[in-house]
């Protein structure tokens, strides 16, 4: 069976893609490494924890990873953040703490040696900044021959950004990391909003889960609520929120959910493209070998996917 790390920046769509992977019996859910981006790290490792118990599985390790790019000294999540995923990065509803701490291991040593044990077994799917895995090929280079696959949602190839005209927020946090992974010649899948803005929720679908009854499904309900509310002013136009994270998870399980364009990309790190991500110049007669972005996704039927994982998830 497949291994599956989950790097986070809990926020509302980080949580249903522990969700979606929960409830994929293709995959073992190994960790969560956490990160800084819709809210603070100590919080997202805090939301993953909570959340992680509450879908009955308290045996995932959860992992810190690293506060801010290695380019700031600091991180201050942005005050879009909030109004997107809530002041605590999931809705703002309230569920209990878990007793549990994160793990001593750092997220890089975790995902280092996660590597060194599975192997081309293993998928790390970063829904956040790329931080931790930048770090972690840095620390060992070697790891870039060794992962299965790498499948990131961030960056936009034929589509604006969600910050600005050219950047999306995964990237924008630290696009030197995003650069680095992607000339790092390690195996890597970007799912961006190309496809991720095609996959939305209504209140239709959570009220799905709010009929089950169940804590999870509440919980799910309540907090998705939140995100489609606020996407409902941000992206009107839209009629739904979008389902990034989530996605990015769909597509390391079954890459045949969307059409792959093989391509040596690169972040654009200077003047106002900065945080762009778009075809390297430099590397137009290489072969792409390694980086490849979704440009098309069978949005009817990963939405059946989605619902009927998180709903039995949510069931039990
Ligand atoms: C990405 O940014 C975050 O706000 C979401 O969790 C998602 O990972 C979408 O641009
Ligand atoms: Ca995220």
């Amino acid at each position: 069976m497949k291994k599956l790390i989950l790097d986070l920046d809990t926020g509302v769509d980080d949580a249903l893609a522990i969700s979606y992977a929960l409830g994929s019996p293709e995959v073992e859910l190994i960790g969560i490494t956490g990160t800084y981006g819709n809210v603070l790290l100590d919080q997202g490792v805090r939301n993953a924890l909570a959340i992680t118990d509450l879908l009955g599985h308290p045996e995932v390790k959860v992992y810190k990873g690293l506060p801010h790019s290695s380019t700031t000294d600091s991180f201050e999540v942005l005050d879009i953040s909030a109004f997107i995923h809530g002041e605590n990065g999931i809705g703002d509803v309230d569920i209990p703490d878990s007793p549990r701490q994160p793990e001593i291991e750092s997220a890089v040593d975790f995902i280092i040696d996660a590597v060194k044990t599975y192997g081309k077994d293993l998928i790390y799917v970063p829904t956040g900044p790329m931080t931790n895995i930048a770090a972690a090929l840095k620390k060992a280079p070697e790891i870039k021959d060794e992962i299965g696959n790498i499948v990131l949602m961030g960056g936009a190839l034929t589509v604006p950004g969600n910050c600005n005209a050219c950047m999306e927020a995964n990237i924008s946090q630290d696009p030197e990391a995003a650069n680095e992974l992607f000339h790092s010649g390690a195996p890597v899948t970007m799912v961006g909003l190309d496809v991720t803005l095609r996959t939305l929720l209504t209140y239709k679908e959570t009220q799905q889960w709010r009929d089950l009854g169940t804590k999870a499904g509440e919980f799910l309900a309540d907090m998705t609520d939140f995100y489609i509310k606020a996407y409902e002013t941000t992206s009107p136009h839209l009629g739904g929120c979008g389902l990034h994270d989530p996605l990015a998870v769909a597509v390391a399980i079954d890459p045949s959910l969307v059409t792959l364009l093989p391509l040596n990309m690169k972040v654009d790190l200077e003047g106002p493209t900065r945080g762009r991500t778009i075809g390297d110049e430099t590397r137009l007669s290489e072969p792409a070998d390694t980086t490849k972005a979704a440009v098309q996704v069978d949005v009817p039927r990963f939405l059946n996917e989605f619902m009927t994982r998180i709903t039995n998830l949510a069931k039990a």
